[in-house]
C-alpha cells in the first residue's frame, strides 16, 4: 500500500462555513500538492469542541467539509480524507505527548491567549492542550510536510519540538515535520472586505465571502468592500483594501499582481470591484456545482468517510504501537 512519496498532513476545523480565505490559503494548495505527496487531509472535529458547538450543526459541518474537500478536486482514492474523531489514536498519542509537554511551553501559545481572551467564560483544559492534539495529528502519520497558515506556525514549531524530544528521550521514532506556509507562496493572506486590516475569518463573517455564497451575495459583498479615498488601483501597504482585492483577483484569475494592476489601469473603483466579484463567482462556480451534487449523495459521502477512516487507522495504529512500546506499555 505504501509508496515512496513523502507524507503530507493538514486539517481544517468543521466550525462554520469556509471562506475564500480558507480556499486560497489552504484548500487550493491541498489540491496542488496532492499529486506530489501521500496526503492525509483531516476534518479536525476534536479541535472544534474546544469552543462550544451545537452537536447537530457540528455533524452537518463535518459532512459539508468532506463534500467541499471533494468538490475542490481532492482525490479520495489517491489520498486519505478522514474525520479525526473516528481514529482513536489521535487521543491516545495526545496523552503521551501531553506528558512530555511542559506547562510553560503550552502557556506561551498565542492562539491559546487569543482564544481565552475571546471566550473568557470557557477557558477549558482542551483549549490549553489544543496544540498537543495538533502535534499528535501530524506525528501519527509521520508527516514530512504540513501546509498551514501563518497563524499556525507556532503550533507546528511545538510539534517539531515534541518529535525531537520524544526521539531523544526514547529512540528515533517520529518524523520531524516541515511547515509549508501558504502566505509565503503568493501572499495568500486574505483580509476581511469590511475591514481590510483584519484577516477574513469564518467565525465572524461581516466582510467574509463564503465559498458557498450565491453569486448575488458575492457581488453584493464586493460592491460594499472598503477601499480608500484615492483612485489608483495599485498594490501598496498604504492601500489595504485595494491590495486585498488585487490579491483575490490575481489568485482567482491566475495572474500576477502586476498583470492584475495592468488590467485595471484606467478603471474606476466601482467597476474594479465588479470585475473582482466576477472572477470569484467564475472561479467558485465549478466547485459549487460539484458541491451541490456531492452533498446530496449521502451514500457516497459515507463511503468516502469509511475508506478514509480505514486507511488513516491503519497508518496511525503503526505509529501508536511503536510509541506505546517505547514508553513501556505492555
Ligand atoms: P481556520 O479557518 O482558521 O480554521 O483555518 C483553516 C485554514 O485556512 C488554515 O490553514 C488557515 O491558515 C487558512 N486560512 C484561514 N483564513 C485565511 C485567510 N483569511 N487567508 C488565508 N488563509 C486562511
Ligand atoms: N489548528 C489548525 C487550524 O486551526 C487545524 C489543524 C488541526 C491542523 N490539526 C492540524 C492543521 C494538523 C495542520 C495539521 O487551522
Amino acid at each position: 500500500m505504501e509508496n515512496d512519496k513523502k507524507i503530507l498532513f493538514s486539517g481544517i476545523q468543521p466550525s462554520g462555513y469556509l471562506t475564500i480565505g480558507n480556499y486560497l490559503g489552504a484548500l487550493k494548495n491541498f489540491v496542488t500538492l496532492q499529486n506530489d505527496y501521500d496526503c492525509y487531509y483531516c476534518v479536525v472535529d476534536l479541535h472544534s469542541i474546544t469552543i462550544d458547538q451545537v452537536p447537530a450543526v457540528l455533524r452537518q459541518n463535518t459532512y459539508n467539509l468532506i463534500a467541499l474537500y471533494l468538490a475542490c478536486g481532492l482525490d479520495y482514492k489517491q489520498n486519505t480524507l478522514f474525520i479525526q474523531s473516528q481514529v482513536p489514536a489521535h487521543c491516545e498519542l495526545t496523552w503521551v505527548l501531553s506528558c512530555n509537554t511542559m506547562f510553560g511551553e503550552a502557556r506561551r501559545m498565542t492562539q491559546f491567549k487569543e482564544k481565552s481572551a475571546k471566550h473568557p467564560d470557557n477557558i477549558n483544559v482542551g483549549l490549553f492542550s489544543y496544540p498537543v492534539l495538533m502535534a499528535a495529528d501530524i506525528l501519527l502519520y509521520q508527516a514530512d510536510l504540513v501546509p498551514v497558515g501563518n497563524d499556525q506556525k507556532q503550533h507546528l514549531e511545538l510539534a517539531r519540538d515534541l518529535a525531537i524530544r520524544f526521539n531523544n528521550k526514547f529512540s528515533p521514532t517520529l518524523t520531524v515535520p516541515e511547515p509549508y506556509i501558504a502566505s509565503k507562496q503568493g501572499g495568500a493572506r486574505i483580509m476581511d472586505l469590511a475591514d481590510p486590516t483584519k484577516k477574513m475569518s469564518k467565525s465572524d463573517n461581516g466582510g467574509a465571502v463564503l465559498m458557498l455564497d450565491t453569486p448575488e451575495d458575492i457581488m453584493r459583498k464586493f460592491k460594499r468592500a472598503v477601499t480608500d479615498s484615492d483612485t489608483q488601483i495599485k498594490y501598496h501597504a498604504s492601500k489595504p483594501g485595494i491590495s486585498n482585492l488585487l490579491t483575490i483577483y490575481s489568485a482567482f484569475s491566475s495572474k500576477t499582481i502586476s498583470e492584475s494592476e495592468k488590467d485595471f489601469e484606467d478603471v474606476g473603483y466601482g467597476d474594479f470591484k465588479i470585475r473582482v466579484a466576477e472572477s470569484v463567482i467564475e472561479g467558485l462556480r465549478p466547485i459549487q456545482n460539484e458541491y451541490s451534487r456531492i452533498i446530496k449523495d449521502k451514500a457516497f459521502l459515507e463511503q468516502v468517510i469509511d475508506e478514509g477512516r480505514q486507511k488513516a487507522t491503519q497508518k496511525a495504529f503503526k505509529t501508536i504501537r511503536k510509541i506505546y512500546k517505547k514508553v513501556g506499555f505492555i
